[in-house]
């Protein structure tokens, strides 16, 4: 198993920023894949309106928010706790649910093994094939789920990602349930983690998650929200779990500004609609035009980015730097355990953004 290195995320602007000797507003990233319309309006509204809470603690149970996703969701506020980002809730899961053997599906988000790094457990990997396009192996996972082991020792659960970063693929419903009802018999844990699922509402098991017993959801307010710098998430299971999650979790882990702006833009359907609808037409555009470029291998993709297999000859690693140097921040996925050495992973922004990456790609490319 890869260990966490540093640069094993995107959206380091201040670091790149430093770097390059750069303003870090000069920069493009393309490698953390945010909603390119930004927040909603509502978010600077709200937060202008609350300035004067900056000098209170923040809602150690982030009441008002969690009454709102209750809500968003037709769910009980008490089958909901919201963290520090979803990393936070990644980060306490294995010791919350005493998961101690976890298997991963790879190529995915390092976190997953990170957390489990730091609880002291151990993190297996099984790994979906490039010839398939990197869809979940799901017949595998449920033979895995429903025996309980995996290469000769028992494991604790399964995380899935769902969309899966950076691969973009994203199982049905119907598959994940037959996960979540082998994880129930066995009494294994399965883990959901939708932080772009936004992007693909019809595949998300979310409105499930409070009945399933055994399946924890996580979700992200800096993806789709476009509020990266505030770092909200949430969870979503029975409420046994989440009082569990609870107790694993620091007091104000959440900053007030982060739920005051959560809670603007959860409410804010006209500006989801709008995203939702730039980015069906914009990923579909974008991703034709890479497909073009000579040697390219573009994925299809149910979130907001595209993993792109650059021509034979080329090295991400060598492309990253060259786009870097130009101002243009991109994610090297050569380290991701699965991908191979010409994997790159490309956020869908703005169609000018996006040209400019194209035009500046297909001239490296040449
Ligand atoms: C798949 C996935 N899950 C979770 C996260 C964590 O997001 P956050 O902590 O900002 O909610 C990320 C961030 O890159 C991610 O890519």
């Amino acid at each position: 198993m890869a260990l966490l290195k540093k640069g094993a995320h995107g959206g380091d602007i201040y670091g790149a920023a430093r770097e390059l000797h750069r303003d870090p507003a000069e920069l493009l990233d393309f490698s953390a894949s945010i909603n390119p319309l930004g927040p909603s309006p509502r978010v600077w509204k709200a937060i202008t309106a609350s300035r004067h809470l900056l000098s209170h603690y923040p809602d150690p149970e982030c009441w008002n928010l969690r009454q709102a996703l209750a809500s968003f969701w037709r769910i009980d506020p008490e089958q909901i706790v919201v963290g520090n980002g979803s990393t936070e809730l990644i980060d306490v899961l294995p010791r919350a649910l005493g998961i101690h053997r976890l298997l991963v599906v790879h190529p995915t988000f390092s976190e997953y093994a990170g957390a489990m790094k730091r609880a002291g457990g151990q993190a297996e990997a099984i790994c979906a094939n490039r010839r398939d396009q990197y869809a979940v192996p799901i017949d595998r996972l449920c033979h895995v789920m429903e025996t309980g082991w995996y290469d000769g020792r028992s494991i604790d659960g399964v995380v899935l990602c769902h969309p899966n970063s950076p691969t973009g693929q994203a199982c049905t419903v119907e598959d994940i349930a037959r996960l979540a009802k082998a994880a129930r018999r066995r009494g294994l844990w399965l883990l959901v983690d939708e932080a772009f699922a936004d992007y693909c509402p019809e595949r998300s098991v979310l409105p499930h998650a409070a009945s399933w017993p055994h399946v924890v959801v996580l979700r992200s307010m800096t993806k789709f929200y476009a509020l990266p710098g505030l770092r909200v998430g949430y969870a979503v299971a029975t409420q046994a779990v989440i009082k569990r999650l609870r107790q694993q979790l620091p007091p104000w882990s959440v900053n007030i500004m982060g739920q005051v702006a959560a809670l603007a833009a959860v409410n804010d359907a006209v500006h989801a609609r709008k995203s939702l609808r730039f980015m069906a037409r914009e990923r579909e555009r974008f991703r034709k035009l890479l497909a073009t470029l000579p040697g390219c291998i573009a994925m299809p993709t149910y979130a907001n980015y595209v993993l792109v297999e650059l021509p034979r000859r080329s090295y991400a690693r060598d492309v990253t730097k060259q786009l870097r140097r130009k101002g243009l921040l991109i994610r090297d996925c050569s380290s991701v355990p699965g991908l191979n050495s010409r994997s790159i992973r490309l956020a869908v922004r703005t169609v000018q953004d996006n040209d400019r990456l194209i035009r500046t790609l297909s001239r490296l490319l040449l």
